[in-house]
């Protein structure tokens, strides 16, 4: 159906030539990442296809770019039957049940030539197939039981990342008159903690995790609330086709994506032996939690289409291919007691003490039940048989209550009046949904101030772990962190478990921490709310502890990055006599602070980055420290103050608005460079 422009009436044609050119820039923007026009420029364009349609509603077709956000709501889905199954996959687990695959595919051909493999990240969100006749989307339907799936056509139209109608560019074939696509609909993190945050606010429940909030978004009768949620697509397969123009799965990838259709094309990789299928799949479990959106295995996939063809399926699965199943970060387990933590600035939290259970191949022992709102919330008690969950780098969490196991003789748990430690009574400020104890001696707060001065990120005494410490602290040696620096071989012997040696590695350990930098000491200090990165803006900031000592909260908060709640924090710590003691027994204890004189010439001093999408060498979060560390700042959006934009993979909405304000734009390896970290 090629539109021939030139025989058309000029409004047609108009319409269809701005048709064209917003198809190729929703392409460039939302499948390369990669745009070529402003935000103004794409609306003006926009615009006029809006006007011309509102004025020639006879024209409008439904793959037209305006038709993204239409529909309204509607009574129930109706059913829609896939022409070809949607099949699910068999599970792996372990290394051999990989190369039983591999010996049982090899089995089934009975050949002994080599089969090429694919393996890519398994997407954890919900299956759709995308039915696109003649380049336009006509239909998407959700798995439902495989045959017969649930028609989320106006839901799915919303998705930006899922064209209406197909391009192709100058080197790829025309698409197919039929081409169903199978995908993964998702929701990345970062956007399913901002959207249950926003819930939260509206007392709404939380989504349990990101498949959920990605599966309730795109089952809404109303696609007016699909189109407000954050839903992303990776395609991955095939249904039925008119025409195949390419012999392997990675071909047909990189055709779908020449098509406009998002392939996680990075992340797919080509494996010519079992053993690189064996690395990969984990090379992919090792690094999943850097991935911006949950992934919970990987998919091995025969490589020929052809070979495919032959070994053909089971009953519900191809056996052409194989998921390996991560190890789960989610179990069940009980909660044998509730405990309160008091922590360095006072906080006090409940923490379940679970009976030991495996979660992404760690023990988990504990989790944390944040407050006592949360713990209320979820109705947790002592003894409950609890599903809990481990994401990332942070603390297992309770998930739920397997409310039909309990006997009636679990515990409810409230929060004590009093501190466990050292019995003052709790106190609770005005919004704060945290309970504290207010006695800076508590001996629970100076054990854990201790235990955080000597962290790695701050004074990174090694061998001086909790039990030594509890120990001197006990025995009288220890009460504040200077004395640290005056104690002698004859104090470490009094300790158990320590012969002369251990004594001497500790000593110098100690010792060498008086080295350090300005930016460590002031976190060590562990005021609230100055973390690492705090704690180095400060100290690119001031340059010594005295100019810090003496800042008002009015000059703190006039420092980029330093809010009300730091600065308020900051004023209270240094006002209290008994801090400003502690510091200054410290320093006389001869620290050599190196301060932060970065060469007058080091291009990140003083400028504004923002960071956005995922990043090969390193976490988001390391390169803002790094740009800290090397006195330039960090900001989460763009604005005409930012410098430069660090695009990672993935990259969000940041690109276009960075094109449009004509900020540099920084790949990770242009980054390390200005970084001086990457040489050639
Ligand atoms: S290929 C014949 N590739 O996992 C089935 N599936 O457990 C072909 N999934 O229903 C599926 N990421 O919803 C494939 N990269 C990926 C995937 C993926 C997630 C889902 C898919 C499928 C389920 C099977």
């Amino acid at each position: 159906m090629a539109e021939q422009a030139g025989d058309m009436d000029p409004v047609a044609s108009e319409i269809e030539k701005l048709r064209q050119e917003i198809r190729y820039h929703n392409h460039r923007y939302y499948t390369l990442d990669d745009p070529e026009i402003s935000d103004a420029e794409y609306d003006r364009l926009f615009r006029r296809l809006t006007e011309l349609e509102a004025e020639h509603p006879e024209l409008i077709t439904p793959d037209s770019p305006t038709q993204k956000v239409g529909a309204g709501p509607r009574e129930t889905f109706s059913q829609v039957r896939h022409r070809v199954p949607m099949l699910s996959l068999e599970n792996s687990f372990n290394e051999h049940e990989i190369r039983d695959f591999d010996a049982r595919v090899k089995r089934f051909l009975g050949d002994d030539s080599p089969v090429e493999y694919t393996v890519e990240p398994k997407i954890d969100g919900l299956a759709v197939e995308l039915v696109y006749e003649k380049g336009s989307l006509t239909t998407a339907s959700t798995r439902g039981d495989g045959l017969t799936g649930e028609d989320v056509t106006p839901n799915v139209k919303t998705i930006l990342a899922v064209p209406l109608k197909l391009t192709h560019g100058k080197n790829a074939p025309q698409p197919p008159d039929l081409l169903e696509v199978r995908g993964e609909i998702y929701m990345e993190l970062e956007a399913f903690q901002r959207l249950n945050r926003e819930r939260l606010e509206k007392n709404l429940p939380p989504f349990a995790n990101p498949r959920n909030g990605a599966a309730g978004s795109l089952r809404q009768l109303d696609p007016r609330i699909t189109a407000k949620r954050p839903l992303n697509i990776f395609c991955y397969g095939i249904g039925s086709i008119s025409s195949l123009p390419c012999a392997t799965y990675y071909d047909l990838m990189i055709l779908l994506q020449g098509w406009g259709l998002r392939v996680n094309r990075p992340h797919i990789r080509l494996c010519p032996t079992v053993h690189q299928v064996i690395d990969y799949c984990r090379d992919l479990e090792e690094t999943r939690e850097r991935f911006f959106y949950e992934i919970d295995g990987a998919v091995i996939k025969v490589n020929s289409l052809d070979l495919q063809a032959r070994l053909g399926e089971k009953s519900r699965s191809p056996r052409w291919a194989m998921a390996y199943k991560f190890k789960p970060t989610q179990g069940t387990t009980t909660v044998t007691g509730i405990h309160v933590q008091v922590g360095r600035t006072g906080a006090l939290t409940p923490v379940a003490l679970l009976k030991p259970v495996e979660l992404g191949g760690v023990l988990v022992r504990r989790a944390t039940l944040h407050n006592q709102e949360e713990i209320d919330r979820k109705d947790i008690r002592e003894g409950d048989l609890v599903v809990v969950q481990r994401a990332g780098d942070v603390i297992p969490e309770v998930v739920k209550v397997i409310k039909s196991k309990r006997t009636g003789a679990e515990k409810r748990f409230i929060m004590p009046a009093t501190c466990p430690v050292c019995g003052s009574e709790v106190l609770k400020n005005g919004d704060e949904v945290v309970a504290r104890c207010p006695n800076p001696d508590c001996p629970a707060q100076v054990r854990e101030s201790f235990k955080h001065f000597v962290s790695k990120g701050a004074m990174n005494i090694q061998g001086l772990g909790d039990r030594i410490i509890s120990q001197m602290l006990k025995k009288g040696l220890i009460g504040e962190e200077a004395d640290l620096y005056h104690l002698g071989m004859d104090d470490l012997l009094k300790l158990d478990k320590i012969k002369e040696k251990s004594a001497t590695n500790l000593l110098r350990a100690i010792e060498n921490s008086k080295r350090t930098t300005l930016a460590r000491f002031i976190y060590s200090l562990g005021i609230r709310h100055v973390g690492e990165f705090v704690a180095a803006i400060l100290a690119n900031h001031f340059g010594d502890m005295e100019k810090l000592e003496k800042a008002t909260e009015e000059e703190l908060t006039a420092i980029d990055g330093i809010g009300p709640r730091i600065a308020e924090s900051i004023g209270a710590y240094f006002e209290d006599p008994h801090n400003r003691n502690r510091v200054r027994r410290l320093m006389q204890a001869g620290f050599e602070i190196e301060t932060p004189s970065l060469p007058g010439t080091s291009p990140v001093k003083g400028k504004t980055f923002v960071i956005t999408g995922s990043l090969a060498s390193m976490k988001r979060a390391e390169a803002k420290e790094l740009v800290i560390r090397n006195g330039g700042r960090v900001a989460s959006s763009i604005s005409r103050s930012t410098d430069y934009l660090v695009r990672g993979e993935s990259p969000g909405s940041k690109l276009r608005r960075a094109a449009e304000l004509g900020i540099l734009v920084l790949n990770e390896d242009e980054f390390l460079k200005l970084l001086d970290m990457k040489t050639e």
